[in-house]
């Protein structure tokens, strides 16, 4: 049977279906698109199919021209419906995983994809987790509820995980370019899944067991957010000491082997960096053990907001201005440059820390035109505000807490009074430096 599917695969014939359509699941949509694979996409959420039938994409890298060319090609068809889950002859799972309120890992999306996809197994189906997670999730928690169909992993059906690595906002790297860990559940499901990707990745590299890939991705993610953590420590050192930590890790970064350069920020934001490690921190805790690093890292990253916003009030007050009061418009609430994912961005952070204190604040993000509703914030309804020279002169301080590439700084800097900077977003500006203060 698995002999049937690899043919499948190798042909293009098999049917692929993408279960989650978002920051992950499109972009690998597009992929297995390109491949010349026909896919089918499913996801709970009507607004996002409805915008995929008529043509529409809601993810900026993402054109609608492309989404119109796949869907008049007939090369995806987006549903909502989960019981056409047996019409694919492989289902890769890219559904969230966040953490509970007690920062514990929230699989419940997992599990209800799982039971879907039971109630209409078939034999011959290969089943892939691509959403990130802790190790032995595939096995414990995957595994047994595929099993609830009668049905038997490696004999009936296949079973891998295979972690997403996009890198969105990156035009280096599309989900196609970038290498892809593949650990099944025994030979059959890891040569299947192998088998699929290698028509559509470039790279795809087999390891001995899903625990391996999902521990792989969990180290990626980790090793980021540590190794941020350091930076961002060393600059409210060497900030103190007037040393420029981003002039620091540049020289670093000269050195041709053994080091890599991260950079500081006002605090870690998206769906991955700030959430993954505390899945392995969980685990840790389940075999009663610590996970020192991760702990720290997480304190010293999320003690950020409030460095900045100190660091604002101390520029403020050297101008004899408190922040109550003061007109502070936030430039970026995306948490990364040129993306428009405003999930777990540090901007919300500190434009709740801002209002607190009685700043009048605006923000402007060209991604970003309204702030979308947050479980876990409670900020007023604002509208990004257009950075015309006669708004940015009636500011008492712009804040660059995200360095989106459409902004001119050199013309943020000519027209505001004062600039604080969280990403060395000015350091190529000239003219009106004296008015730029790094935070
Ligand atoms: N965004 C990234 O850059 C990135 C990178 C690597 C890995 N990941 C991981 O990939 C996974 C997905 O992340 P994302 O950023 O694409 O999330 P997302 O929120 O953008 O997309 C997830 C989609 O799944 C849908 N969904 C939820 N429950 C469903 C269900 N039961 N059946 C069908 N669809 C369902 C949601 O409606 C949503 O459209 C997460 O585990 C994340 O950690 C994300």
């Amino acid at each position: 049977m698995g002999t049937e599917l690899e043919q499948r695969i190798r042909d293009k014939t098999a049917r692929v279906g993408i279960i989650g359509l978002g920051y992950v699941g499109l972009p690998l949509i597009s992929a297995f698109v390109e491949a010349g694979f026909r896919c089918l996409g499913f996801d709970v959420d009507q607004v996002k199919i409805d915008a995929l039938l008529a043509g529409r994409s809601y993810i900026k890298h993402i054109s609608g021209t492309e989404v119109q060319q796949w869907i008049e090609g007939q090369q995806l068809e987006p549903t909502l419906d989960m019981s056409r889950l047996h019409e694919a002859d492989v289902l890769l799972i890219c559904v969230p995983t966040p953490l509970s309120d007690s920062r514990d890992p929230d699989l419940r999306y997992v599990e209800s994809t799982a039971r879907s996809i039971a109630a209409v197994l078939r034999p011959g189906q290969l089943i892939v987790l691509e959403s990130t997670t802790y190790p032995t999730t595939t096995r414990d928690v995957l595994v047994p509820i595929l099993e609830q169909s009668g049905l038997t992993v490696e004999q009936d059906i296949y079973v891998a995980y295979s972690p997403e690595r996009e890198d969105p906002g990156n035009p280096d790297y599309s989900a196609a370019g970038i290498p892809k860990v593949v650990g099944g559940m025994g030979a059959a499901s890891t040569r299947l899944a192998q088998a699929l990707y290698e028509q559509a990745i470039v790279q795809v590299i087999p390891v001995s067991s899903p625990e391996v890939a999902e521990a792989c991705k969990i180290l990626e993610n980790t090793y980021r957010a540590v190794n941020i953590a350091l930076v961002n420590e060393l600059k409210t050192l060497f900030d103190r000491m007037d040393i420029d930590v981003w002039e620091v890790v540049d020289a670093a970064k000269t050195k041709p082997f053994g080091f890599q350069p991260f950079y500081p920020g006002p605090g870690l934001g998206g769906h991955c960096i700030p959430i993954d490690p505390f899945y392995l921190t969980w685990l840790a805790r389940k075999q009663g053990l610590a996970t020192r690093f991760i702990e720290l890292a997480g304190e010293v990253n999320s003690q950020m907001p409030d460095y900045v916003v100190t660091r604002l009030g101390e520029f403020l007050n050297d101008l004899g201005k408190p922040i109550r009061g003061s007109r502070i418009c936030l430039l970026g609430v995306a948490y990364k440059k040129d993306v428009d994912d405003p999930r777990e961005s540090p901007s919300f952070e500190l434009m709740e820390r801002l209002l607190a204190r009685g700043a009048d604040l605006t923000y402007n993000d060209p991604h970003i035109p309204a702030l979308p509703s947050m479980r876990h914030h409670n900020l007023p309804d604002m509208k990004s505000q257009e950075l015309t020279p006669e708004f940015l002169s009636a500011q008492d301080c712009v804040l660059i807490a995200t360095d989106h590439s459409d902004y001119d700084f050199a013309f943020i800097v000519e027209h505001a009074p004062l600039v604080i900077d969280t990403r060395n977003a000015t350091q190529h500006v000239t003219a009106g430096r004296d008015k730029i203060r790094k935070a």
